[in-house]
């Protein structure tokens, strides 16, 4: 670091996609200042446990399951809402343990996840062309001039929201409702009588029956507490970092910086120049930090990202996640994770199979195939496996409501359905259904390519 760093050294930098028309700057800092004085969302003690936690995924002993909405929204604030995207979580890291043998870490993009970057500033609908919606806490959805203007007000809902949100995740990931005895109550509804529903039955019987095992030779969750809780974590994209500034305090126990808006930020494809704004904010908090790596990052200067935002090749400080699209994983991705390998980075690689995947279907929609995501994933444990790295994690947009955005899936979602619910704020996100049956594939493919390797080594 050539200059110091302070939580407000980005602002000398060059930063990409963060509003500077507010008609009032003067207001925005003024809402700044107060959430300077609002109580944290996280702790630092929190942070750092996920940072531990994700290093056991750099080291091939865990994986890891981040997923929530594309944009969390105003409108679509409720609690049924988060109860069903946690639960769709816990379900599939039912799921994924239970092929991978593995612990798997819980990230939810949730409580926080407002401020979208956009490929385009303004939109234009039927010859009005307006500035484009960025996100509930910076203007509003609604085509009309005075909705598209950004307002600082909705930097302090978007807090309260997340504060709620917070709380209510909180209390059911150690209230007793993530008990594990509780597994077949996860079910959500409308998956209940869909293919995914029977087999995710059959999975909870068998954990039922090894639970009253367990429990027949003592082992219950009064002599241990940790089958009646879950570790959970938040995180969102680092975008306006105004917010983030205001939301890092210095954290009395280590003297470092954490950014107290959630345990992990992340940075996204359009914001990651090595020289801009977002990565100088990120390298000076202590966070666990994720970066997004697309199709066009070459070796050298992952290798140079990665040096700058983890210096000190701590394992759990650093997530990567490609996104490249199912067509351009095979290619671009081996020299990437051979580069991370040759210079003994310690990272977590995993894959968001959702950004690479859009596209617009013909009835306008905005999509993405259900096939195409699953076909990244598997390339990914491919690739990876061939490379002697740990395919560390999936990062996915997903609900646990019963929407109809991406095609595809057991039930074979059409181009025709996509708008009986079409709700999303942002990007297509799996339904709960779709969610549960990718969890289910990719359990198999990632315990059938581990079989295989184990072979491999023993011949
Ligand atoms: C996102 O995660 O919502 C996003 C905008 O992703 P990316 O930065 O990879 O495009
Ligand atoms: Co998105």
């Amino acid at each position: 670091m050539t200059e110091r760093w302070t939580p407000s050294s980005w602002r000398a930098k060059p930063a990409k996609h963060i509003p500077s028309d507010y008609p009032d700057m003067g207001e925005l800092t003024r809402v700044e200042n107060e959430l300077r004085a609002m109580p944290p969302l996280v702790f630092a003690g929190e942070a750092r446990r996920l940072k531990t936690l994700l290093g056991n995924v750099a080291n091939g002993n865990a994986f890891l399951l981040q997923g929530g909405d594309c944009a969390e929204s105003f409108k679509e604030f409720a609690a049924d809402n988060i109860r069903d995207t946690f639960r769709l979580i816990l379900q599939m890291a039912v799921v994924l343990t239970f092929a991978g043998g593995k612990p798997v870490v819980k990230v939810g993009r949730m409580a926080g996840q407002f401020g979208k970057p956009r490929s385009s500033p303004v939109e234009v609908k039927d010859g009005v062309e307006l500035p484009s919606y960025r996100g509930d806490n910076i203007n509003g959805m609604g085509f009309t001039p005075e909705e598209r203007i950004p307002d600082p007000q909705r930097l302090l809902k978007a807090y309260a929201q997340s504060a709620s949100t917070l709380n209510l995740l909180r209390a059911f990931a150690t209230g007793g409702y993530a008990d594990l005895d509780n597994v077949h109550r996860w079910t959500l509804g409308f998956v209940d009588g869909s293919p995914q529903g029977a087999r995710y039955r059959a999975l909870s019987d068998k954990i039922s029956e090894t639970l009253d095992f367990m429990s027949a030779i003592g082992v219950t969750p009064e002599s241990h507490p940790t089958l009646h809780q879950v570790e959970f974590f938040t995180s969102h994209e680092a975008l306006l970092l105004g917010f983030e500034e205001a939301m890092t305090r210095v954290d009395s126990t280590s003297g470092d910086w954490y950014d107290t808006s959630a345990h992990l930020v992340w940075i996204g494809e359009r914001t990651r120049q090595l020289d801009g704004a977002h990565i100088e904010f990120c390298k000076g908090i202590k966070n666990p930090i994720g970066i997004k790596i697309g199709p066009t990052v070459e070796p050298d200067e992952l290798i140079r990202i990665v040096d700058a935002l983890n210096p000190g090749n701590e394992a759990g400080r650093l997530t990567l996640y490609g996104r490249f699209g199912s067509d351009k994983v095979e290619a671009r991705l081996p020299a990437l994770m051979a580069a991370t390998k040759r210079e003994d980075k310690s990272v977590v690689w995993a894959i968001d199979p959702m950004h690479g995947n859009t596209l617009s279907a013909a009835n306008g929609y905005k999509t993405r195939p259900f096939d195409r995501i699953l076909s990244e994933v598997k390339s990914f444990i491919e690739v990876a496996r061939a490379e002697g790295v740990h395919p560390g994690g999936v990062h996915l947009e997903m609900t646990g409501q019963n929407v109809t955005e991406c095609l595809g899936g057991a039930r074979a979602l059409s181009e025709g359905e996509l708008a009986d619910r079409y709700h999303t704020h942002c990007d297509p996100r799996l339904n709960g259904e779709q969610a549960l049956e990718l969890a289910f594939l990719v359990a198999e493919k990632l315990k059938s390519d581990a079989a295989e390797a184990a072979f491999k080594a023993a011949v």
